[in-house]
């Protein structure tokens, strides 16, 4: 089985990060999102995956490359722009030829794997097999109604009044007879070509749609607070270790310090992990918070954050909580008169001061 995971897509929610960056690079617990899902694969034995991209295509490429740190090979697809999910399948087509396939959204994340739901493909042999998990919110997903057999009877995307509460998670299986329903849909009113509508017109001509609901935690990291939420997830299941250098500092919990890090004179409280080269002076770092290399914090507090490769935080009083701090980005205090907020943010950035 190959498999195609796609990384195009515009990240419009995620932005600002995503004018300077691919969403699915983004940092969870120093990893890049889409490393999460191409090893989720490879776990599952797949050994050819196609990429889909689009204008991020370049530093996806770069960032990942050809699939041979992982022994597999890996191939790009380019989507001169997001028409849809099901449209990504459409151009994939030659990359994929007639065998079965997993799709796999790059964004996505998925604590079981993916091992069973390949299994359970190439027993039943259905022409799609479905990820389902149950949500406080269905209104917000794409549903499925299905039987007691639990065969699908009935896609809707973001229902008024869901049928259940099984939305769909962003992996799917499928056989051949997916390129005919991609071939007869036509753009929703957002102009995409839609996953859920292909799978509808499968299920209206009478194709086998099967369903499985996922057992332990799926995140889909497409806004702001769900980078927060995977980060906090994937930290919860880290292996301590300690490569830096600890001087004068009290270190709890699971923490990974990765070479050449120093913690001076502060306080770590796992699960945190520090990545290289980083230098942290007179501060506590609380849980859930990723580092990445090379920052400085300095006489701060940080908890339950993302902070990338290059920034800097120096002498803020209050802690930085629940916060999204891109690369090489600079937030610093200075005890002067006036007592202002001076802040240059890039366009749709987001900054709160809770008092
Ligand atoms: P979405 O999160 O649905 O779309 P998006 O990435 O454009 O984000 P936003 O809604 O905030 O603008 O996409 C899910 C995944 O699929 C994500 O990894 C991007 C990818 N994708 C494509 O590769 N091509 C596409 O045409 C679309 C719509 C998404």
């Amino acid at each position: 089985m190959k498999g195609l995971i796609l990384a195009g897509g515009f990240g419009t929610r995620l932005r600002p990060l995503t004018y300077t960056g691919a969403k699915q690079l983004i940092p969870i617990a120093n990893k890049p999102i889409i490393f999460y899902g191409i090893e989720t694969l490879i776990d599952a034995g797949i050994k050819e995956i196609g990429i889909v991209v689009g204008e991020t295509g370049p530093e996806v490429r770069q960032m990942v490359g050809d699939g041979s740190r992982w022994n597999i090979k890996i191939d790009y697809i380019h989507q001169p722009s997001p028409l849809g999910l099901a449209h990504c399948i459409k151009i994939s087509r030659e990359f994929l030829g007639d065998e079965p396939f997993i799709m796999y959204l790059g964004d996505n994340l998925l604590k079981e794997g993916v091992r069973k739901f390949v299994d359970k493909f190439n027993r039943n042999s259905p022409d799609a097999l479905i990820l389902l998990t149950r949500v406080p919110n269905p209104q917000d997903f794409g549903v499925a109604q299905i039987d007691n057999n639990n065969k699908v009877i009935k896609l809707i995307e973001k229902p008024k009044e869901p049928p259940s509460n099984l939305a769909l998670v962003g992996i799917y299986l499928f056989n051949k007879n997916i390129f005919l329903a991609v071939d007869n849909i036509k753009p929703s009113g957002r102009n995409e070509l839609e996953i859920t509508d292909a799978i509808q017109w499968l299920l209206d001509n009478n194709y086998n749609v099967e369903s499985q609901e996922v057992e332990k935690w799926w995140k889909d990291t497409g806004k702001p607070e769900d980078i927060i939420d995977a980060n906090l997830l994937v930290l919860e299941g880290l292996e301590p270790s300690n490569q830096g250098r600890l001087l004068d500092s009290l270190v709890n919990g699971k923490v990974v310090i990765e070479p050449d890090a120093i913690i001076e004179n502060s306080t770590i409280r796992g699960p945190v992990i520090i990545g290289k080269k980083s230098h942290i002076i007179h501060s506590y770092i609380g849980p859930f918070t990723s580092i990445g290399n090379n920052v400085i914090i300095e006489n701060s507090e940080v908890e339950c954050s993302v902070i990338m490769d290059d920034a800097r935080i120096k002498n803020i009083e209050k802690r930085i909580d629940r916060s999204i701090i891109g690369r090489g980005a600079l937030i610093s205090q200075t005890d002067h008169s006036p007592r202002t907020h001076r802040f240059i943010l890039g366009d749709q950035s987001y900054a709160e001061i809770v008092r």
